[in-house]
Formats: C-alpha cells, sequence, structure tokens
C-alpha cells in the first residue's frame, strides 16, 4: 500500500444574492469605479443581509451541499475545521455552530484563525490527520461575513471585501492525490499593519472603542501589499522548485484573491500565463478565508484528474503559505 495522502474529493461555494456595485460605492464613499477596478480588480462583492444570519448560515449551505454531493451522512464526518475570522460569536468555535446546524454529530471541531491564510493553513492541518492515519472524513470550511467587520465610511477598505463560503472534503488517497507538500509561515511582527483594533483581550468592548470605530478592519493596505507580493510569490515558487515543477507541469494556480496586482506578480514569479490562473476577485471582492475554495469550486468541471494546482495564499499576522496538490477525480 502506498503513502497516505489527503486528497479534497469534492467542493461546495456558496454567496449571498445581495451584491455592492463600484457604483454603489460612490455613493457611499469619496471613490470612483475606476480608482477601484484599476487598483484591485474587483467589480463587485456580495454581502450577507438579514438580521441573525451569520458566518455559520453560508458555511451551513456549502457543507449541506457538499455533503449532498459526495453521498457522505452527516454522521460519518470525523473532523470539521472552519477557518474565519468573523466567527458567529468569540467563542464557541464557529465550527462547532456549523456541526450543530448541519447535523455532524461524530466529528470535533474547531476554529483556524490564520486571516486570510486561514484556509490554506486548515487544509494543511486537516491534512496531518489524515496521513497519520484513523481519519477518513474531513471537512474544511473557510467562510466569512466580512462586512460584519468592514467600516462602510472608511474608502481605504470598504471597497475590498465580501461575503461567502467554501466546503471541502477530505479523504485518504494510496495512489498519489491530494496535499502532495506545503510551505506554511506566520511572522507576528506584521500584526502593527493589519488588524482588528478592539473586541479582544487587549482592548475589550466599550462606548469609546465603538465610537471610533475599532470593530473594524484595519489596514495599512501599502505595507500589506508590499510583504503581500513578495511573500507569497516566493513561497510559490519555493513550492515549485522544491518539487520540480516547471510552469508547464501545473495546471492551475489557485491564488488568495486580495488585490488582481498581487495575483499577476505572483503568476509572473512562477512563469504562468494567465489562463492558468483562478481569478473570480472581480466578482467577489476579497473573501478571506473562502477566496481558494470559491475558485475551486468554480473551475470544479475544468479540472482533471492528476491536475498540478499549486495554492498559495498572504494574510493578516503575517500569515502566508502554498500548497502543491495533485486533484483526485473529475466532477461527473
Ligand atoms: O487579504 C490579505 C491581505 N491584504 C492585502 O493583500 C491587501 C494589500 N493591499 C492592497 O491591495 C492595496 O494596497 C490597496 C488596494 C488596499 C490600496 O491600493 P494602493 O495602490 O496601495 O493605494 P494606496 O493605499 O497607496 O493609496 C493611494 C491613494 C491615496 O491617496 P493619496 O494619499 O495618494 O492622496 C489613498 O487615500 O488612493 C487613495 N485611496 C482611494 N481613492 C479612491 C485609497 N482608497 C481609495 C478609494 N478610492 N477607495
Amino acid at each position: 500500500m502506498g503513502k497516505i495522502t489527503a486528497a479534497i474529493t469534492g467542493i461546495q461555494g456558496w454567496v449571498p444574492e445581495d451584491v455592492l456595485t463600484n457604483k454603489d460605492f460612490e455613493k457611499m464613499v469619496d471613490t470612483t469605479e475606476e480608482w477601484i477596478m484599476t487598483r484591485t480588480g474587483i467589480k463587485e462583492r456580495h454581502i450577507q443581509k438579514g438580521k441573525g444570519k451569520a458566518t455559520s448560515d453560508m458555511a451551513v449551505e456549502a457543507v449541506i451541499g457538499l455533503l449532498k454531493k459526495t453521498n457522505t451522512k452527516p454522521e460519518e464526518v470525523e473532523l470539521l475545521i472552519c477557518a474565519t475570522v468573523t466567527p458567529d460569536m468569540i467563542h464557541p468555535a464557529t465550527a462547532n455552530i456549523i456541526s450543530d446546524k448541519a447535523g455532524i454529530k461524530n466529528a470535533f471541531s474547531f476554529d483556524m484563525n490564520a486571516a486570510c491564510s486561514g484556509f490554506l493553513f486548515a487544509l494543511v492541518t486537516a491534512s496531518k490527520f489524515i496521513e497519520a492515519g484513523g481519519y477518513k472524513k474531513i471537512i474544511v470550511v473557510g467562510a466569512d461575513k466580512m462586512s460584519s467587520i468592514t467600516d462602510y465610511t472608511d474608502r481605504t477598505t470598504c471597497v475590498l471585501f465580501g461575503d461567502a463560503a467554501g466546503a471541502v472534503m477530505l479523504e485518504p488517497s494510496t495512489e498519489g492525490y491530494g496535499i502532495l507538500d506545503s510551505s506554511t509561515h506566520a511572522d507576528g511582527s506584521g500584526r502593527i499593519y493589519l488588524h482588528q483594533k478592539a473586541g479582544g483581550s487587549l482592548k475589550p468592548a466599550s462606548h469609546e472603542t465603538v465610537d471610533a470605530h475599532e470593530h473594524f478592519i484595519y489596514q495599512e493596505g501599502q505595507a500589506v501589499f508590499k510583504f503581500a507580493v513578495t511573500r507569497m510569490a516566493d513561497v510559490a515558487a519555493e513550492i515549485m522548485e522544491r518539487n520540480q515543477l516547471a510552469s508547464d507541469d501545473i495546471a492551475y494556480l489557485v491564488p488568495h484573491q486580495a488585490n488582481m496586482r498581487i495575483i499577476d506578480a505572483t503568476a509572473r514569479r512562477m512563469g504562468i500565463n494567465k489562463d492558468k490562473v483562478m481569478i473570480n476577485i472581480e466578482r467577489y471582492g476579497n473573501t478571506t478565508n473562502a477566496t481558494i475554495p470559491m475558485c475551486l469550486y468554480e473551475w470544479e468541471n475544468k479540472l482533471k484528474k492528476g491536475d498540478n494546482l499549486i495554492l498559495a495564499a498572504f494574510g493578516g499576522g503575517f500569515t502566508w503559505g502554498s500548497i502543491y496538490l495533485k486533484w483526485a477525480y473529475e466532477a461527473k
């Protein structure tokens, strides 16, 4: 029997119906459709509306769809990891809420907080449970209601983010499919450039923190951009070199969708043409933990068994990483 690797055997994405376009932002803040498009590549983003609606509700849509699609009974799932920066509540974990709402009774579950690299880190973590033996069905969800932490009076951040969820099923393969290599990194000194100031133990919520808009995303865009552009390209190139992969060997680059210019720079560094890069930033914006699974979901029908994919992410923390993955199936 070959070495056990963790293969993605199903994928499902979900976005809410409501859309905010660049034109809508022209009415809300001092911006232009042209600025947003040329600086970010974003045209519109989906926003979850409705009282009582939270990240777990989007995630549950993706998870229930995934269970159906993969013919999996909820009780067969052994572990569910939810990557999110917008948990329903600070605690308990949103993963537990998702499992409860989806009828997943026999799994343990926890959240992964690694900002925009969270889905990638969660995939790596889940793959280790499979590789160690014993685990047969793990769900990894990336979900964020970014609109809940977006300051719609701050033009420098509000145009960037959207809401979405994506979920994958991971199962063991002994035929060499799935996650074959990964490189994951963090540098906490980067926290000064991208964070949420209040609501944690450092600065609990108060009238002052609310008045000062400190429960929203704070980002020094240019500083983050400089790190993102080099780190994401470096780590993707490192994975290619380590596995002796030439650009022709790669079917698709699956990058985190934060800025079209960062995606372009990563593809250029890897020598990969744009037609081999999964890009949907124009329709969803930056959905944080949902960008990579949403790309895989939308490209699922084009993927062939044995395709080599490179996943790459960069996010707050700072966190960044890359995965080399061999696609395990052809969609029916
Ligand atoms: O997802 C994980 C990590 N996050 C990222 O990877 C994001 C990385 N950063 C970025 O993508 C880019 O830095 C942004 C898209 C956030 C900003 O683009 P930029 O080209 O770096 O713009 P900038 O921050 O240098 O701002 C340039 C100018 C400024 O005006 P002045 O100071 O030159 O007069 C900003 O005030 O553009 C202004 N500006 C805007 N103008 C119109 C900033 N936001 C807007 C806006 N509309 N929405």
